[in-house]
């Protein structure tokens, strides 16, 4: 059994269950296109298999390397953009103490993250942090021509080497990228870093469950084979059958695309737990470049509550009727607080003394949840027991076969991402990339 839930009933009003299970054929050749790998795309559906594939000799491995990073190092840089930064970043946030950098008996390094912008004034910020501690580093790039993490590892690899010499550096550095091809792969072998890969037919945003994710993971201190166990537990429950009432991968893609045909073309992901930013912006990326092509697909956004019930609250409960959320709910805390009593009881909370604080988070996205479906914004909910590891592995792979399926569904190839060259053509040639004259010359004429 999966502990993932999916409740779709507070869609009813807005959609019918019929015109849900209207989508059950086109769900069927989707999920065939994706377990037999026939479908738009079909060179990059290694991770369809990946979790089951994963050997023990790449967790043996990735574990001894966490252990050696966190007997040298207080932080670990991870530098990549996209898919070669999000995944890490997301399961080891939502796993992490929220002020885990303030934490003084931290036993693993810090995990800081560079290549994701190309911000001076960041790099300016981390290279005076990197001055004064020990650390470490790896750099992620698929293809290994990615400019904002090229440059970032530039600028560190320097960094590295002139604090610790170029042989003690290298010792420092792992690089994770294509097997054989790219300037990444290349300058490895020349400075003869460790590298792990990334398989070729795992595209950046399904990779978080190759060395992609799993190193920074382990890095960070977390069990990285309870992730893999979560992952191939979802893997084994979703490869039974393509049915709606029994996928729960085939209801999410089925009544997403539903919502779509009435109109609701935003779908926002809601978390009422702050340390799920980064899931939400990993599922963000997962689905906004998987389907948003062709002038098609459901736009992503992300709200975390009740934070922004004081901030896009109020356009969700009464802005543009083109909204749906999902909320992915986490039942169990990990701790217990509970309101204290005040004697004078000025702020007129004395109602809720000896309630623990987590009843109170339950109870505002109860209400949430209902004063929105009244204000016609349908909610589905996603919930998970309990945030661990094995929890997260379920979740990762349930997102990744949902938008797999979901983009299918929609008739697009969810595993290309061909809308991302066109800021990069402008900004080389805005930059005077040699092979780019002529678009120097075009672009400066609209200056
Ligand atoms: O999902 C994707 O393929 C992209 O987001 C890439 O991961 C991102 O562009 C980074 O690419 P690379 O790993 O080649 O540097």
């Amino acid at each position: 059994m999966i502990h993932l839930k999916i409740d779709h009933s507070k869609i009813n009003n807005f959609v019918s269950e019929s015109e849900i299970n209207a989508f059950q054929s086109k769900i069927d050749k989707s999920y065939e296109a994706l377990l037999k790998k026939t479908g738009k795309g079909n060179d990059f559906l290694g991770w369809v298999t990946l979790p089951s594939e994963i050997d023990d000799a790449l967790l043996s491995s990735i574990e001894a390397d966490a252990r050696e990073i966190s007997q040298s190092a207080e932080l670990y840089v991870v530098i990549g953009i996209g898919g070669s930064y999000l995944g890490a970043r997301a399961v080891i946030e939502a796993l992490s103490h929220n002020f885990a950098a303030f934490r003084k008996d931290g036993k693993f390094p810090v995990v800081i993250y560079a290549g994701q912008n190309i911000s001076e004034d960041y790099m300016a910020d981390l290279l005076e942090i990197l001055n004064q501690r020990d650390y470490a580093l790896t750099v992620i790039s698929k293809s290994g021509t990615t400019t904002e993490p090229a440059v970032a590892f530039r600028i560190l690899k320097n960094h590295l080497e002139n604090k610790y010499g170029k042989e003690n550096a290298r010792k420092r550095i792992i690089a994770i990228t294509d097997k054989e091809r790219g300037a990444l792969k290349t300058l490895a072998d020349m400075e003869g870093y460790k590298t792990y890969v990334v398989p070729d037919d795992v595209g950046g945003r399904y990779s978080v469950l190759t060395p992609v994710g799993l190193l920074p993971i382990a890095v960070a201190g977390f069990n990285i084979r309870k992730l893999v166990e979560g992952a191939v537990a979802m893997q084994n429950f979703l490869a039974k059958s393509s049915n709606i009432a029994d996928n729960p991968a085939s209801e999410y893609a089925a009544v997403r695309n539903a919502l779509l045909q009435k109109g609701k073309t935003t779908e926002i992901m809601v978390n009422y737990q702050p340390n799920l930013f980064y899931i939400t912006e990993w599922w963000k990326q997962l689905y906004g470049e998987s389907e948003g092509k062709e002038n098609k697909g459901i736009f992503p956004a992300g709200v975390g509550f009740t934070t922004d019930l004081h901030s896009m609250g109020q356009y969700i409960q009464e802005g543009i009727r083109n909204i749906f959320e999902t909320v992915l709910s986490i039942e169990k805390p990990k701790h217990n607080i509970e309101v204290p009593l005040d004697s004078d009881n000025l702020d007129g909370l004395n109602f809720i003394a000896g309630k623990r604080m987590n009843e109170v988070n339950r109870m505002a996205e109860i209400g949430t949840m209902l004063a929105h479906v009244d204000g016609e914004v349908p909610n589905i909910k996603i919930s998970l027991p309990e945030m661990n590891e094995y929890n997260l592995g379920e979740l990762i792979y349930f997102y990744e076969f949902a938008c797999g399926l979901s983009g299918y569904v929609l008739d697009v190839n969810p595993f290309d991402q061909p809308g991302v060259e066109a800021y990069k053509k402008n900004m080389f040639a805005l930059l005077g990339k040699p092979g780019f004259e002529k678009e120097t010359e075009s672009i400066k004429k609209r200056l």
